[in-house]
Formats: C-alpha cells, sequence, structure tokens
C-alpha cells in the first residue's frame, strides 16, 4: 500500500508517500524556520497563510515523483496537536484530495507520526523492526512525553513535562542568549565550540517519570543579567547538558524498571546529537532514533503511523476536525 502523508501543524509545509509503511519513494519539507526567524518564533498567522501558498504545490510535487495519483492508495494527514490555522489546511487539502480522488482518508495524531518515525526504512535498506513493549521519549518544540507502548498504536503515559517542553525551552535560552531562532540546532552548533560549560540546575522530579525545564530557564535568564556573565556559548553548554542528563537517564531507567525491550527517541529534539550520545551511553536496552531529517516535522513520519492505522481498517470521516491540544496518551502520569 501506497500512503500520502501530509504534514502542517507547525512551521514545517510537507507531504512524502511511503511504500508499506516503511520506504520512501517521495518527500517534501518546505521549512518556514527562515521566515519566522525575524520574530524569534512562529507567528501563527504568517505560518497559516503560507501553509496557504505551499501546501498544494508540495503536495503535486510530492505526487508527481512518487509516479502520479493512480500509484497512490491512501492519504493521511495530520489533524492534532498543533496550531489549529496551520492544521486547518492540510487537513482540508488531505480531505479535498481524499474526496477528488476517491482515496481513504485518516487523521494522524502529530506525536504518534514522529514516533513512527523509529520505522521508517533508511536509504530501502531492512533494519529489524522496533520490538514492543517499548518506552518512547517524544521531545519537540510543543511536547515532552515519555510513553510506554505495548503494541502498536496502544499507548500508556509515563511522564510529561510540567512546565516547557523541552524544545521550547531550547528556543527560549537561545533567545536569552542571543543566538536566533529556532535555538536547538544553534545551541548544540555553538555548545561543540564552547572550552568550557557553565554548572546549571537539573530538576530530577525524584519518584516520577516528569520533567521541568522552567526553572532551568529562570537560571540561564539569571545568569544573563550578572555583571559579570559567562559567554553565551558556556552557558549554551551547561543548559544542553543538563536538559540532556535529565531526560536521558529517566528514561533510561523508566526502560530498565519496566522491562521495555526497546527505547524508542523522537521529535525535534532527538536530532541533538549529545542526547542521542548520552541515551545510548546510558540505556541498557536497546536505542532507536530516527535519522535526523525525519525527526523535525516531515510528512513520511504522518504516512508511517498512519499506514500502520490504514492497514488495520481505520478511516476517519470527512468531517473529521482540528485538535490543536490532542494528546498522544492521556491519564496521570504513572510510575
Ligand atoms: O518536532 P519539531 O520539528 O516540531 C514540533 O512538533 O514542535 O521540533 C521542533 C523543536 C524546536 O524547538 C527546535 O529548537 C528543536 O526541535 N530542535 C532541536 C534540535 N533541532 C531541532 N533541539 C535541540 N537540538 C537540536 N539539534
Ligand atoms: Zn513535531
Amino acid at each position: 500500500m501506497r500512503v500520502l502523508g501530509i504534514e502542517s501543524s507547525c512551521d514545517e509545509c510537507a507531504a512524502a508517500v511511503i511504500e508499506d509503511g516503511r520506504t520512501i519513494r517521495a518527500e517534501v519539507v518546505a521549512s518556514q524556520a527562515a521566515l519566522h526567524a525575524r520574530y524569534g518564533g512562529v507567528v501563527p498567522e504568517v505560518a497559516s497563510r503560507q501553509h496557504l501558498r505551499t501546501i498544494v504545490p508540495v503536495v503535486e510535487e510530492t505526487v508527481a515523483a512518487a509516479g502520479g495519483w493512480e500509484t497512490i492508495d491512501a492519504i493521511a494527514v495530520t489533524y492534532g496537536p498543533g496550531l489549529a490555522g496551520s492544521l486547518l489546511v492540510g487537513l482540508n487539502a488531505g480531505k479535498a484530495y481524499a474526496l477528488a480522488k476517491g482515496l481513504p482518508f485518516l487523521g494522524v495524531n502529530h506525536l504518534e507520526g514522529h514516533v513512527y518515525a523509529n520505522w521508517l526504512h533508511v536509504n530501502d535498506e531492512t533494519r529489524p523492526e522496533p520490538e514492543f513493549p517499548a518506552v518512547a521519549l517524544v521531545v519537540s518544540g510543543g511536547h515532552t512525553d515519555l510513553v510506554w507502548l505495548d503494541g502498536h498504536g496502544r499507548y500508556r503515559r509515563l511522564g510529561r513535562t510540567l512546565d516547557d517542553a523541552a524544545g521550547e525551552a531550547f528556543d527560549k535560552v537561545a533567545r536569552l542568549l542571543g543566538l536566533g531562532y529556532p535555538g536547538g540546532p544553534v545551541i548544540e552548533r555553538v555548545a561543540r565550540e564552547a572550552d568550557a560549560s557553565v554548572t546549571l540546575p537539573r530538576a530530577w522530579l525524584k519518584g516520577t517519570y516528569d520533567f521541568s525545564f522552567s526553572g532551568l530557564k529562570t537560571a540561564v535568564l539569571h545568569l544573563t543579567r550578572e555583571r559579570s556573565a559567562p559567554p553565551a556559548p558556556e552557558v549554551a553548554r551547561g543548559f544542553q547538558e543538563s536538559v540532556v542528563e535529565v531526560l536521558a537517564l529517566k528514561t533510561a531507567e523508566a526502560a530498565d524498571r519496566l522491562g521495555a525491550r526497546q527505547i524508542l527517541l523522537a521529535g525535534g529534539v532527538a536530532s541533538n546529537g549529545a542526547l542521542r550520545r548520552e541515551l545510548a551511553r546510558v540505556a541498557t536496552v536497546p536505542l532507536r532514533v530516527p535519522p535526523v531529517r525525519w525527526c523535525t516535522d516531515n510528512g513520511a513520519m504522518i504516512a508511517a503511523a498512519g499506514a500502520v492505522r490504514l492497514e488495520r481498517g481505520e478511516r476517519s470521516a470527512l468531517d473529521l476536525d482540528v485538535e490543536p491540544s490532542l494528546k498522544l496518551a492521556s491519564g496521570p502520569s504513572a510510575r
């Protein structure tokens, strides 16, 4: 089965065609990062208007590269979580194409998409499938969720952030340090070049799998106000170390204690090399990480998550609405 995946939840307008839930046939990602950079963050109105301009060319270019509409069997589209105006553009485009082409249609949870980037094949090579039960750490600009997966589509929440998402913390700290937007890649780059690192607090929230990054952000704010503030790269390195250490240790500990067979790392912050290395170092069960280009938002991950559900016969009605606050797993955090 060939699935067209469409993603427009934030500032990436993206589409991809994948085969059998795993193999990429065509992929286009139109990033709006440069457009939002001058504002220091994503401006929702600017994002939705730009999606309106790019959605049709992005989808048409992807489908043409995959061999045309007659090669497509189904359409999977992000319907939440994300910015309402941005989600609406992709979802309505997906619905309209499904209706016009007579194709099955499915709404996909964006966070599930991030997790399923781990099922995509790299350069057509066949990797062994990720194994269940798994512990997934989803770290993006809007979310930090630690979840238990005991089968396809079966999630239980272990923990989440109580305040800022990890990516949001990277973006805010980069702004405090005058490093620009998006913050994650630039913090990673300057941290690599720093000669030293400033020691910053770690919020362990012992006895839970929850996270908190707002205290760390405030600590950076206070540092930048000091008259003899340390150089930005040293603060950036200390900040990254603090985030990475807590994320990696708590994830490894959850997987170990709960008897997971796999750790799945996912989301934009999963492209961070320090996090990938630290989690690999402390994990006692095999770690799976998507290639960097499928960590940040893309259409292939939406097609991959959609394919698993479509193959099981799931379909969405054409009156499906966007859900800006959609969760991956609900319920209280649990030990
Ligand atoms: O998953 P994503 O593309 O969009 C959301 O669903 O939010 O994640 C974007 C987030 C941004 O906050 C960005 O700063 C962060 O991922 N990010 C990184 C890196 N690359 C992107 N954070 C840390 N290190 C990176 N290399
Ligand atoms: Zn995302």
